[in-house]
């Protein structure tokens, strides 16, 4: 995979053309984000969701833009040739269009972002037309909005009900029409995220748990190796178990340590005869 081309915007579009569905996870560090590179993955989100799957926060809130800025270099430094998302966390882009404008200019300039993701609907349309005509690719984010965890009543499904429903289609249309290139459907009903799809113009949609119609997948990447002790959620596929094999690794060396079956030779650096001679001498 070394001679991976950089994922750009064209490429992305080229793939909802062709009707091959784009991948995306999420990252939060270098180690990470070079495995997801190597695995040809499209897109990384460096999620504020780092706040509860690495910084064991109970919810994104706390999550500052120094934060991100720092896992999201880390992130770029592993993983060069994948298109790069920079999610915009708490208050850093509510408060007005000139805040959500320099804090994606951040993104861009600090982390080597490729584009910036906000929360929100209609009400935000006016951060995404900012940032947008700043130059900045912008990604919207619909249904289950975790920074209004506490206004939704908790993390359920968004726009079961019909006029609930046709909110989220509005919404997405004024994302759209404010320029925003993507839109990602969080715990939305298949039907809804279908319409959704069907009717977008040139926007790209992305679902997380919200079934198969979109352009292509969103996980968060703790979800699928089982590395977050807190829940799972429904809607996310275990693909391995990497919980339970560090976790086993761990014991095994608490384990051999007590035993003194480790070290071995082999875990240790050891000194010519004639050094550890000397040395002894020096010591008389
Ligand atoms: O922070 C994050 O990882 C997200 C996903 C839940 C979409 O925004």
């Amino acid at each position: 995979m070394s001679d991976r081309k950089k994922v750009i915007l064209p490429t992305l579009f080229k793939k909802v053309a062709n009707q091959e569905p784009i991948t995306w996870l999420t990252c939060y560090d270098f180690p990470t984000g070079y495995l997801q590179d190597q695995a040809g993955i499209d897109m990384i989100l460096v999620g504020d969701s780092l706040g509860m799957t690495m910084l064991g926060y109970e919810s994104t809130l706390p999550v500052t833009m120094e934060d991100m800025i720092r896992h999201t270099q880390a992130v770029r430094r592993g993983a060069p040739h994948v298109f790069l998302v920079g999610d915009m966390p708490y208050m850093s882009y509510q408060p007005s269009v000139e805040t959500a404008i320099r804090n994606a200019g951040r993104f861009m300039a600090e982390a080597g972002c490729d584009a910036i993701k906000l929360e929100g609907g209609a009400e935000m349309a006016d951060r995404i037309h900012g940032i947008v005509c700043s130059g900045i690719p912008a990604i919207g984010h619909l249904g289950l909005t975790p920074q209004s965890v506490s206004a939704l009543g908790g993390f359920r499904v968004q726009g079961k009900g019909a006029l609930q429903a046709k909110k989220i289609m509005d919404d997405a249309k004024a994302l759209e029409q404010a320029g925003a290139f993507m839109i990602l459907l969080e715990m939305v009903p298949d039907r809804v995220c279908k319409l959704i799809t069907e009717r977008a113009d040139n926007c790209i949609i992305m679902s997380l748990g919200s079934g198969p119609h979109a352009h292509g997948q969103l996980l968060i990447y703790h979800d699928m190796f089982g590395l977050y002790p807190r829940f799972k959620p429904r809607m996310a596929k275990q693909f391995g178990d990497a919980g339970k094999v560090i976790l086993d690794g761990l014991k095994q060396y608490a384990d051999e340590v007590t035993t003194k079956t480790f070290p071995q030779p082999e875990n240790w650096f050891g000194m010519p005869d004639e050094e550890y001679d000397e040395l002894t001498r020096l010591l008389e």
